[in-house]
């Protein structure tokens, strides 16, 4: 078991030279520490293959920069597939009820990829949403997280979604995959990037598309799963303006055999062993088993784990469940969502929840929620915001964090 907990007030100062040619981009940074203040000056260069295949100069002067050692959320964006298949749905292919589904986990409808959909598409959806309400161009940006298990190319989104935005400086963008923590450990990424890294924008997406690994005969899983897309722009501030308040995430590796999708055993073609060759090459074309998952073991990791982890986190904040505005889990389970706020003694119109409407979405579903409270009206300007993600891997965190 890993645990690792932070205050988010903490950081690293770094003096010197980076070099991050390797993704494409180089920075080199200098330092110098007035009290709360860095005074940074990024003189940044950064160039697409292109740029360097063309024979292009490698390193182009960025305009310096003053950074503070804080962080804040200046933005959000949401997107979902047109798709939306009911509870009655499903009721035709497995054996189900609309109550059956609705009483046991609140959800009613979910969002499906469909036609011509992307996970990508959803996603850069949402982040010109973030981006727009920001009022950050994406040239503006120094780094894309891409948090999603289910990335339309295998070895990540990010650079392809840096493309699509448009970022001509070629901001560093990867993906995170954790599943439904994925969002909350993207934030927590985009934190330390800020702190320690000199980064000044940076845009967080949450996005899976389940449905691509969802055994759609099995009533025990197909029911609870849906697609979207939510993303948020975190600013670095001043220390004064700090609106990451406090965080904490932990993994367990033990518990993965209550929720996976592992690769399948390949069948080896074995075009060579058939021919005197090496037994079992070339190997056959992988492929990932559909979500196992044990529903009652990870009901009690989650309302076990993620109230300690809320707990962990006001204490690093500095502050006490009374504090919270807005308790906006992973939107996994109406019950969890019950149990958690029961625990924290949050009472429930405090409780952001949308589930109803688009099932578990995975990595996306904190900042879809976020979304859809901000732009409804229910998260203001100065709220403080408890957030939890929780899921496969295990893996869960927690965060404070002040809206606005
Ligand atoms: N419709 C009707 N009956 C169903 C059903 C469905 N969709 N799914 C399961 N059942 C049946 C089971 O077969 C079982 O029948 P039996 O008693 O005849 O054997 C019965 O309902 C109870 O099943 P059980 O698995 O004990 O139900 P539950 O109360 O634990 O609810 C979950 C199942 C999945 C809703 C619940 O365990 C859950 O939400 N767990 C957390 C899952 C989660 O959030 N995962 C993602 C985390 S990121």
């Amino acid at each position: 078991m890993a645990n690792a907990t932070g205050l988010i007030s903490a950081y690293a100062t770094c003096t010197g030279r980076r070099n991050l040619s390797s993704y494409g981009i180089s920075r080199s940074g200098f330092l110098s520490v007035e009290r709360n203040m860095k005074r940074v000056f990024l003189c940044s260069a950064v160039e697409g293959v292109e740029g360097h295949a063309s024979g292009a100069p490698s390193s182009k002067p960025r305009a310096s920069r003053l950074l503070g050692k804080g962080c804040k959320l200046v933005g959000c964006g949401s997107a979902v597939p047109e798709l939306m298949i009911s509870n009655d749905d499903l009721a035709k292919i497995v054996d189900t009820s609309d109550e059956w589904i609705s009483v046991r986990t609140g959800i009613r409808n979910r969002r499906i990829l469909s036609g011509n959909e992307t996970l990508t598409g959803l996603a850069i959806e949402a982040s010109r949403k973030a981006l727009h309400m920001a009022q950050v161009e994406p040239d503006e940006l120094d780094l894309i997280l891409m948090c999603t298990s289910t990335p339309d190319d295998l070895f990540g989104s990010g650079p392809q979604i840096q493309k699509e935005l448009g970022c001509k400086r070629n901001p560093l963008a990867f993906d995170i995959r954790a599943a439904c923590s994925g969002f909350l450990l993207g934030l927590t990424t985009a934190g330390s990037f800020i702190r320690a890294g000199g980064f000044e924008n940076v845009l967080v997406i949450g996005a899976d598309a389940l449905s691509r690994y969802v055994d759609w005969t099995d009533r025990g899983t197909c029911i609870l799963f849906g697609d979207a897309a939510g993303a948020v722009v975190v600013q670095a501030c001043n220390d004064d303006e700090n609106a990451l308040l406090g965080y904490d995430v932990h993994s367990d590796g033990d518990g993965q055999k209550y929720l996976n999708a592992t690769i399948k055993d390949k069948e080896a073609e074995n075009v060579l062993g058939s021919n005197n060759g090496a037994a079992g090459f070339p190997p056959g074309l992988s492929s990932y088993s559909c979500i196992q998952m044990n529903g009652q073991e990870v009901f009690r990791f989650a309302v076990r784990c993620v109230p300690q982890s809320i707990e962990a986190s006001l204490v690093k904040a500095g502050l006490t469940s009374s504090s919270i505005d807005w308790l906006l889990l992973h939107q996994a389970n109406q019950r969890i969502l019950d149990a958690v706020a029961t625990r924290l003694r949050i009472p429930s119109d405090h409780v952001i929840s949308n589930l109803a409407n688009y099932g578990n979405t995975s990595a996306a579903s904190i900042p879809l929620a976020l979304d859809e409270a901000v732009r409804g009206g229910k998260v203001q300007a100065g709220n403080i915001v408890a957030t939890a993600g929780f899921g496969a891997g295990l893996t869960w965190g927690s965060a404070i964090m002040r809206w606005g």
